[in-house]
């Protein structure tokens, strides 16, 4: 589900971003226990206007991002953002349940994959679990950063945004899904009573 035209501006703000770079981005550094080791290719889902893919390669040390959004204005700003680092990014318009159709995604094609606050804007989020699993090699991380059911809640997120109604999914429910298809929670925590998780968790070699 794309986002409406407030929490386009909302997630685009200064503010957001500070809070993304001096706060969301160190804690799921220290959570990966520092950057990706070098020669990493990562896949981001739900890209937005590419702010999170900057932080990819400059802060978590990615060699490459294919990076994509549902929203082909998103990636146009996307783009444009990151206009200075060709041949280190790749961004496409599509749906983050599909990788295959998209990039070409075989089954453990990735060494890492990030989800900055795309999954809950997606109806079938396991889906989006499912399939972001499937990319990674064993070993690779999944970097999470999430917005909950208790988030979803509040009246400012009802009266101000636009997000799925049905099958919601607290920070539990998501860490619970991980390692049905195959992901080990390696570290996590929520903020502000559940409402934000942020975690990382490592795909196993095995299990799916
Ligand atoms: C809350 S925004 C976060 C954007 C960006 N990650 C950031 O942190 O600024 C959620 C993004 O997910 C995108 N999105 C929603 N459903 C999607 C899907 N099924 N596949 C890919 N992107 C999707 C939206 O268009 C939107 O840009």
């Amino acid at each position: 589900m794309l986002m409406n035209r407030i929490e386009k501006a909302v997630v685009d703000s200064p503010a957001r971003r500070a809070l993304q770079r001096f706060y969301e981005v160190p804690a799921l550094l220290r959570l990966a226990g520092g950057p990706l080791p070098s020669g990493s290719r990562a896949v981001e889902i739900g890209c937005g206007s590419g702010y999170g893919t900057r932080m990819i390669l400059d802060r978590f040390g990615a060699a490459r991002v294919d990076a994509v959004d549902l929203d082909p204005g998103m990636v146009a700003r996307a783009r444009r953002r990151l206009a200075d680092r060709p041949g280190r990014v790749r961004l496409e318009v599509g749906d983050a349940t599909d990788l295959r159709t998209v990039f070409g995604a075989e089954d453990g094609m990735y060494d890492a994959a990030f989800d900055f606050a795309i999954i809950h804007h997606i109806p079938d989020w396991r889906a989006a679990v499912a399939e972001t699993a499937r990319i990674l090699k064993p070993g690779g991380v999944f970097v999470f950063e999430e917005v909950t059911a208790h988030a979803l809640a509040r009246p400012s997120y009802r009266i101000l945004f636009d997000h799925p109604e049905h099958d919601r999914f607290t920070a539990g429910d998501f860490l619970a899904e991980l390692p049905r298809h195959g992901l080990k929670v390696t570290g996590a925590f929520t903020r502000i009573r559940g409402d934000y998780l942020l975690g990382v968790a490592a795909r196993q070699p095995t299990a799916r």
